[in-house]
């Protein structure tokens, strides 16, 4: 392994090929967040949230992440790899439990703030930007059983926990994401954990859920904007996810189907805060007040901003924070199903191609040309923000020869540049992961890490792979091969 990925490393920093140069503008980090990686689940007085309760109280998932890889006493061991990467910024998420052990603002743990004041000078020292996620999703429980995202007063809840971390980490963090894939929390994490906003969709709790969401985004926003930007001089905006959705056939009823799941998926989110005219998109308001109408229900089961809620809401984002991982298919779905929910009203199916190549994850396919398509997209509905790829990666079963995730990445990093020169303003491009750690439902199976961590030893040991040593030279020499397949390595 050893002789291999120096051969391999040689390879790369002597490459003869043709290469392209990243521009200067676009700056490199790695991506994690804290329930995945942490550890420390009950350390102090951290406060449990709703994954510690999930991995107690039921069988939902495989692994818990009570070490995890162990961050929360190894956090220099982390810092020290970052190094060895050699990024611009790395992305970790803050555990709201851990610094606010009851989710109120009225008790903060000091050993909590001590941890992540200690990542974050230690990041500073080495001349790496700090950039946090407020909610990767881990909830505190007790907000959980008040109903969590279903609770109109989440909007203030969160609001408080976000400015308590302004006021606390801001003289030092310039970069705040205040949710990680707002998406996930309101139709994902209901399907795969049964939490908030409901048990199971239903076509109401969803889109109240993200209403809550979006206003307490917007909200932190502006406390941010009156009390602290003129000080502090940071950035807030958040993450949103999405697949590239792409039309099954020409026809015209699947091209309408793709649109229509893009703006159900990303739009939902982006469209209220990056559009001209604020508010949600226009067919998801349309379709679902229609088909709620059919239902027998009084008004649409998609909540209404205000006219004023619409005008605090937009532009409540600095940038344009995007994960993005793959591509689906789209088919416009005939037989649409009698229940009220999300995805009934969408009427759409959702495939992909069985040729495309599959990672350990087999909703993530590797489709470049998808990501290109994306971030044109965005460029053409929003205006062309400023666009900061907070998170893409690839995941395995544990290679530390990691030749396919080194492949996913060469891949997806010449189509951003692709997008770049077709006039996309892409500023930062994150890996996930530093290392491997919980993957959430898969437990430790899907790997995503540079490094490699051995969860079998109580040190959780890293080391790194060959796409760590890809990753740094790229980050050395700010150039990358046009192709990797003609080269020896493949
Ligand atoms: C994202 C999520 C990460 C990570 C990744 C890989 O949706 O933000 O926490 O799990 O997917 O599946």
């Amino acid at each position: 392994m050893f002789v291999k990925t120096i051969a391999l490393w040689c390879f790369l920093v002597t490459v003869k090929g043709k290469v392209r140069r990243f521009p200067d503008t676009l700056s490199f980090g790695v991506a994690t967040a804290s329930y995945q990686i942490e550890g420390g689940w009950n350390a102090s007085d951290k406060g449990e949230h709703i994954f510690d309760h999930l991995a107690h109280t039921t069988n939902k998932m495989v692994d818990n992440g009570d070490v995890a890889c162990d961050s929360y006493n190894q956090h220099e061991r982390d810092v020290e790899m970052l190094k060895e990467l050699g990024v611009d910024f790395y992305r970790f998420s803050i555990s709201w439990s851990r610094i606010l052990p009851e989710g109120f603002s009225h008790n903060l743990s000091q050993d909590g703030i001590a941890y992540y004041n200690s990542l974050i000078n230690d990041l500073i020292d080495a001349n790496i930007t700090p950039s946090i996620t407020l909610y990767h999703w881990d909830l505190p429980q007790n907000l959980q059983d008040m109903g969590g995202w279903r609770n109109p007063l989440m909007v203030d809840y969160f609001a408080d926990f976000a400015e308590v971390a302004f006021k606390t980490f801001g003289d030092r963090v310039k970069t705040w994401i205040t949710f990680n894939e707002p998406w996930v929390v309101c139709v994902l994490a209901p399907i795969w954990f049964s939490v908030s906003p409901a048990k199971s969709l239903n076509g109401i709790d969803e889109y109240i859920c993200g209403h809550n969401l979006i206003k307490a985004h917007a909200k932190a926003y502006r406390i941010y904007d009156r009390i602290y930007r003129s000080a502090q001089r940071g950035r807030v905006g958040w993450t949103l996810s999405s697949s590239w959705h792409e039309p099954i056939t020409q026809s015209a009823a699947d091209i309408k189907a793709a649109e229509r799941t893009l703006q159900f998926n990303l739009g939902w989110f982006a469209h209220p805060v990056f559009s001209r005219e604020g508010d949600y998109p226009q067919v998801m308001k349309d379709v679902i007040a229609q088909k709620s109408l059919q239902q027998g229900y009084p008004r649409s089961r998609l909540p209404e901003f205000t006219t004023e809620e619409i005008a605090q809401i937009r532009g409540t984002c600095d940038f344009f924070g995007l994960n993005h991982y793959t591509t689906n298919l789209v088919r416009m779905q005939t037989n649409a199903s009698k229940e009220p929910s999300y995805f009934d009203d969408q009427f759409t199916e959702i495939l992909q191609d069985p040729t495309w190549l599959s990672s350990a994850s087999p909703w993530l396919k590797v489709v470049p040309w998808g990501f290109r398509n994306l971030l044109n997209w965005i460029r053409k509905n929003y205006n062309n923000p400023e666009t900061m790829v907070f998170e893409n990666g690839f995941s395995d079963s544990g290679n530390t020869y990691d030749i396919d995730r080194i492949s996913y990445h060469n891949q997806y990093l010449n189509v951003l540049l692709d997008a770049v020169e077709d006039g996309c303003k892409v500023s930062a491009y994150a890996v996930w992961s530093l290392m491997d750690n919980l993957e959430w439902l898969e437990g430790y199976n899907d790997r995503f890490g540079l490094y490699y961590v051995d969860f079998n030893d109580p040190r959780r040991p890293r080391t790194p792979k060959a796409s760590a040593l890809y990753f740094k030279s790229i980050l050395e020499t700010r150039i990358i091969e046009r192709d990797l397949k003609n080269s020896r390595l493949f």
